[in-house]
């Protein structure tokens, strides 16, 4: 008898060869393969992020000028431009997705869940990830995005008050809004993402609204015609294609870092997909943005609720795609609408927020410096010494403090210029 070959012993450990299960012919297409390419997207994420962590500082009073210095250095700036470029490709995709499933009735039985966990998929990605992103910059719009944060904190009572920094002996906001973005929002889509693509691999893909099954769970598995690899590979090619582009655009346009934040600053906007809520913040304060994204998440959520019955098909599905065209027409004309109006100074207190927050920024300065010259004399010692002696010397100078990040970041300038 023949031994088995060697592609057949590794299946045996790796199956491979269970991913040629049957799926419908139209999951090979670019609108089937969305999910997937999000998903693809946010593996990017991962990877740049991994790269970014071992250059960013979270610390308030160091994080800008960590990205003032990654920003001079050419390979680290490119993969931050990576990120920053990949995280709006995600987002968009996310969206289109999201509009694909709605408009073809995915979401009726039996797959509410897996509509419910796309929707804390989405809540998680934009108020989680890419909100607390934006902070991280630590710029004039990180600084204004905190403030706003911390206003909406304000209406949660004790709770709110407990995730701010008002309270004795609470850690510094920026520090706990960078172990959320490395930890606690990736683990949670991660563990969300579990859910949904079980539910996806046990549902299978639904009917669209113009199969003769349009009306039914789903399509009888004799008729369905494609193959999960096939769909598998759409998602890579289409993957590469996009994210692709988006690495060429990334080598163009750097991603965006602000002044640093100043007490005095004109008034900012909010970054594009949170555009759409300007127009309310600007008439009623910051609560409006609390009601307005919970207005959007709440019809998310009803979607499946609304519309019941098992039809997919269009003409049976009137009343809720109307709904859902006026919900996103809105979204699109207030974004527009807050793109062309000036930007506005409000008085609802986030300039307050700011301030407060700059003042607290102050006293973790001098709190960290010790910390951290101990940090710098303990932490990398061939470096000191290849630095100036001087600076060993006299470390407690704010200034010469100063100037040693100035050296410190002319110095990797230096290193990093291979790249
Ligand atoms: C991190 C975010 C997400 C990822 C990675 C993801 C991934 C996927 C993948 C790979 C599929 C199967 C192929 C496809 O239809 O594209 C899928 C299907 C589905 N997704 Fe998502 N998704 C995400 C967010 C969402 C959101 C925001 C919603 C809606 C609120 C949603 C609802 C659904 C539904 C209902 C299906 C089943 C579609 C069908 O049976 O035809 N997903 N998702």
């Amino acid at each position: 008898m023949s031994e088995p070959s060697l592609l057949k012993r590794l299946d045996t450990w790796i199956p491979l060869s269970r991913l040629t299960y049957r799926i419908p012919a139209h999951g090979r297409s670019l609108f089937c393969s969305l999910g997937g390419i999000v998903f693809f997207g946010f593996l990017l994420m991962i990877a740049t992020g991994i790269i970014l962590l071992q250059f960013y500082n979270p610390l308030p009073d160091q994080a800008y000028q960590s990205l003032e210095t990654i920003q001079k250095i050419g390979f680290l700036s490119y993969i931050r431009a990576l990120h920053y470029w990949i995280s709006q490709g995600v987002l968009i995709a996310l969206i289109v997705h999201l509009s694909r499933v709605f408009i073809v009735g995915a979401y009726k039985t039996p797959r509410q869940v897996t509509w419910w966990l796309g929707v804390a998929l989405f809540a998680t990605m934009l108020m989680g990830s890419y909100f607390s992103g934006t902070v991280l910059k630590w710029d004039e719009e990180g600084a204004d995005a905190l403030a706003h944060y911390q206003q909406s904190l304000r209406f949660l009572g004790p709770l709110g008050a407990m995730m701010t920094d008002s309270l004795p002996g609470s850690s510094s906001m920026n520090l706990r809004i960078f172990a959320s973005h490395i930890t606690v929002f990736p683990i949670l889509i991660i563990v969300l993402l579990i859910g949904h693509f079980l539910l996806i691999r046990t549902f299978n893909l639904s009917p669209t609204p113009w199969d003769k099954w349009s009306n039914q769970p789903q399509i009888p598995k004799e008729e369905m015609k494609g193959r999960f690899n096939e769909h598998a590979r759409t998602i890579v090619i289409f993957s590469l294609i996009y994210y692709g582009f988006l690495a060429v655009v990334a080598l163009f346009a750097r991603a965006p870092l602000g002044p640093a934040p100043s007490a005095s600053h004109d008034p900012l906007k909010p970054p594009w997909p949170f555009l759409w809520m300007y127009g309310f913040e600007n008439v009623w304060g910051v609560v409006a943005v609390l009601f307005a994204s919970g207005a959007l998440f709440g019809f998310l959520a009803l979607v499946p609720l609304i519309d019941r019955k098992q039809d997919r098909s269009f003409a049976a599905r009137k009343k809720i795609l109307t709904l859902g065209g006026i919900v996103a027409f809105s979204v699109v004309a207030l974004t527009f609408h807050g793109w062309m109006t000036p930007a506005q100074e409000h008085t609802h207190g986030h300039g307050e927020a700011a301030h407060e927050d700059d003042g607290h920024a102050h006293e973790e300065e001098e709190e960290h410096s010790h910390d951290e010259e101990e940090a710098e004399h303990t932490h990398d010692e061939a470096e000191e010494h290849s630095h100036d002696e001087e600076e060993a010397d006299h470390p407690h100078d704010e200034k010469e403090e100063d100037s040693h990040a100035e050296k410190k970041s002319d110095h990797s300038d230096d290193e990093w210029d291979g790249f």
